[in-house]
């Protein structure tokens, strides 16, 4: 079973009186149990439109979403017991420490002993030494992974991250993907949205790409960049000179080279490039 299906999810805002937005046109795919999904997508596509409707917060127009085949909108108390969201934007505000803060939070999900999940998270969110702190006095580092650590006291099997590294430095940026790694091998779900394509496709295992409302392309990151972007060979010859051609994923090198009169012993250095996410990404968009 799917741990999400977004099924034909159909989002009209009014923005005011005359005014209406469409944030999502229909859009339909799956996330697998177990897998790091990465929803792309240039800022007003949709993507915390969609992930709003997912932990309920927003209504669909039309269609629904199921978690592990329970709808969204049909019976919200369910799903949201299945779900873990990091949002957006970081509230910093409140009297409560993190410790009370993620008690306090348990309840939320009706679990009243959790201390020991809780003590697990901020252990493992290198938190337990801040414990007693407020929010307002941690790093921004420190409240990404507080918002982690909130989004999981729950143990849901389902992790939406929107826009996780925006404004967070390469360290932090890093132990972050090493923490989703940790958590996919746990075999939870974990939908990530973000425009920095280098992660996304250093991170996903699969992606799609939303553009004004519409969902363009969805598939195994490296299916997208190998239909859709080329090799470049970069060849240097003995006296010094380059010679650069692209081929595609499929293209038989040897046979490439001697499209170009090359001989291997022409050849002093050889480079090969990999067609990039960020590449494929701009072929759908265009397209
Ligand atoms: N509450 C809202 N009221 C009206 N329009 C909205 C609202 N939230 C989002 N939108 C609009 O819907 C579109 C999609 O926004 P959003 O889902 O935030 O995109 P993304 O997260 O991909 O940047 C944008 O045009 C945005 O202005
Ligand atoms: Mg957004």
């Amino acid at each position: 079973m799917s741990a999400l299906e977004i099924d034909q999810l159909r989002k009209t805002y009014q923005a005011n009186s005359s005014l209406k937005v469409e944030a999502l046109k229909g859009v339909s795919f799956d996330v697998r149990p177990g897998e790091i999904f990465g929803l792309l997508g240039p800022n007003g596509a949709g993507k915390t439109t969609l992930i709003s409707i997912l932990t309920t917060l927003e209504k669909p127009t039309s269609g629904d979403a199921r978690v592990f085949g329970v709808s969204v909108t049909a019976d919200p108390k369910k799903t949201k017991m299945q779900i873990g969201i990091v949002p957006q934007e970081i509230i910093s505000t409140g009297f409560f420490n993190l410790e009370e803060i993620l008690i306090y939070h348990s309840g939320y999900y009706g679990i009243r002993e959790n201390r020991e999940r809780i003590h697990h998270l901020l252990d493992r969110l290198k938190l337990m030494e801040h414990k007693h702190k407020m929010i307002r006095q941690l790093s921004g580092g420190m409240k990404r992974r507080m918002m982690i650590a909130k989004a999981l006291v729950h143990s849901p099997k389902v992790l939406l991250l929107d826009e996780p590294t925006a404004g967070v430095d390469v360290e932090l940026r890093n132990q972050l993907w090493e923490f989703v790694r940790e958590l996919r091998s746990e075999g939870v779900s974990i939908v990530l949205t973000t425009h920095y394509l280098g992660e996304a496709e250093a991170l996903c295992d699969r992606v799609g790409i939303l553009s004004k409302g519409e969902l363009k392309y969805v598939g195994p990151t490296q299916d997208i960049i190998h239909k859709l972007t080329q090799k470049k060979i970069t060849v240097t010859n003995h006296q010094g000179e380059k010679i650069t051609f692209s081929i595609e994923e499929h293209q038989d090198f040897g046979k490439a080279l001697k499209d170009k009169n090359l001989t291997l012993d022409q050849i002093q250095d050889l480079n090969v490039a990999e067609g990039t996410l960020e590449e494929a990404f701009v072929k759908v968009l265009n397209s």
